[in-house]
């Protein structure tokens, strides 16, 4: 009897069994994230999602670290066995941190992994991304710098851990490789080209609880990863899919997908999220802005915001100005970035610390179609923000941040000007030009 192989699908499985599941050298990309030692007792995760109860499920696994690297050899090496000749596999794993010391997991697992005296089929490091988590690491037991603000005492400094490791492994010497002249191209865009020009990327986490699995990976790494190394159609397998999200993207970005999770509570978690929307937003790498933004602690600059958004903004249409609204009591702050076309059309970029970047037509303050128009011929001589939101047209969003960028747009034009501004009232008065 012909063997019926997993595909486009996801199955519970223990992966040491992979390939009796899935049809041998037939897979172009595997990414994976596998349990870090003891650090996620996942069965006490299960537990707590069926009884609604929140026990504690971190650092209390068991096991030996001798036990786990040689668990982890036989799953990636039966991942080796489905992969095709020079076909690639990326890890996701950080350094263990136990009773104040790292445990490097990343280098213990690639030493036991790679084999470079098997040239054909031997896994070789082909790169190794840091994953910069951009805002994580600063509470919590994350929080090891902490420590030391409190007794900054020479030989008790700790770094705050903001990072975890992608491995890039190659099957064989020799990396699979696609011809210029047939192939899809990678969409590389500015911002796309910044952030994986380097080997460190800056990539937000998932925020807690946003899905019911406790060690959810960012869509945005396999998202990266998926185009770096395939092409549409290709096999891209999580042999430890979690959640799904490395199947939800290869599915959304056209490719065929394999998940595999020993725990059914997860695989059918994935399943169904297979088939769901990335998360994704239009813009082509999003804004790896942090809920509360530190100058001098965080990487990336804010000021470069637009450079993200750049590639999104309709034709014909020029970056004017661009401010910052600060909300003081959460310590966010929001940039608001107009830009203007040959016709006097504004549209409006709002990015805010928490949300993803949205985006306003205003249109052109002199068109009698313009929103801006029919604001300004119904606002009272002298006004805040309030005003303005009692008289908005139809469609523009009534949030503060919407509401500062039209006036911001009308101050601009010099059709009203700024009276008086504390933390938390503006007031302005029409100019006498826009009276008339
Ligand atoms: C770090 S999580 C993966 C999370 C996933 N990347 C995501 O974004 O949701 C590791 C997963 O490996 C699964 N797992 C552990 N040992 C396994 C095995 N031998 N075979 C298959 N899955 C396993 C766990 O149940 C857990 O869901």
């Amino acid at each position: 009897m012909k063997t019926k192989f997993v595909l486009n699908d996801v199955v519970c499985a223990d992966s040491k069994t992979l390939s009796k599941l899935i049809k041998l050298n037939s897979v172009a990309l595997t990414v994976t994230s596998p349990p870090y030692g003891n650090a996620i007792n996942y069965s006490q995760h299960v537990k707590n999602l069926k009884s609604g109860k929140g026990k504690e499920f971190r650092g209390n696994v068991g096991g030996t670290l001798d036990d786990y690297l040689n668990e982890m050899q036989e799953i990636f090496s039966e991942v080796k066995k489905v992969t095709m000749p020079g076909g690639f596999c990326c890890i996701v794993i950080a350094d263990e941190l136990s009773e104040g010391t790292l445990v490097p997991l990343p280098s213990l697992l690639v030493s036991k992994l790679v084999d470079l005296k098997d040239e054909d089929e031997g896994w070789h490091l082909r790169d190794m991304i840091i994953w910069n988590k951009v805002t994580a690491g600063r509470s919590g037991a994350g929080n090891r710098f902490g420590q030391f603000v409190k007794i900054p005492v020479p030989t008790r400094y700790r770094a705050n851990i903001m990072h975890e490791y992608i491995i890039v492994l190659q099957k064989g010497k020799k990396a699979r490789f696609l011809l210029k002249e047939t192939e899809p191209k990678v969409p590389l865009n500015r911002a796309m080209k910044r952030q994986v020009a380097l080997s460190v990327w800056d990539i937000t986490p998932v925020p807690p609880n946003a899905v019911k699995h406790p060690a959810v990976f960012p869509e945005q790494i396999p998202w990266r990863l998926i185009q770096m190394y395939t092409k549409p159609g290709d096999v891209v397998l999580d042999p430890m899919c979690g959640s799904g999200q490395t199947v939800k993207v290869a599915n959304s970005l056209k490719r065929k997908y394999i998940g595999v999770d020993i725990r059914k509570e997860y695989v059918s978690l994935a399943k169904k999220r297979a088939k769901e929307k990335m998360m994704l937003s239009n813009f082509m790498i999003p804004l790896y802005f942090p809920v509360k933004w530190v100058d001098g602690v965080q990487s990336g600059k804010k000021s470069d915001a637009h450079i993200d958004v750049e590639d999104h903004i309709p034709k014909g249409f020029k970056i004017i100005f661009q401010k910052l609204s600060k909300d003081s009591e959460n310590g966010t702050d929001t940039t608001h970035i107009y830009y203007k076309n040959k016709s006097g059309d504004y549209i409006c970029c709002i990015i805010g610390a928490s949300q993803e970047p949205y985006m306003m037509k205003l249109g052109n303050p002199k068109k009698a179609s313009s929103p801006l128009k029919k604001i300004l011929s119904k606002l009272p001589d002298t006004f805040d923000l309030l005003d303005v939101k009692s008289i908005l047209p139809d469609g523009i969003p009534d949030d503060p941040y919407s509401l500062v960028s039209l006036v911001d747009v009308l101050e601009y034009e010099k059709n009203v000007k700024r009276k008086t501004r504390s933390l938390t009232k503006v007031v302005y008065e029409k100019s006498p030009r826009s009276k008339k």
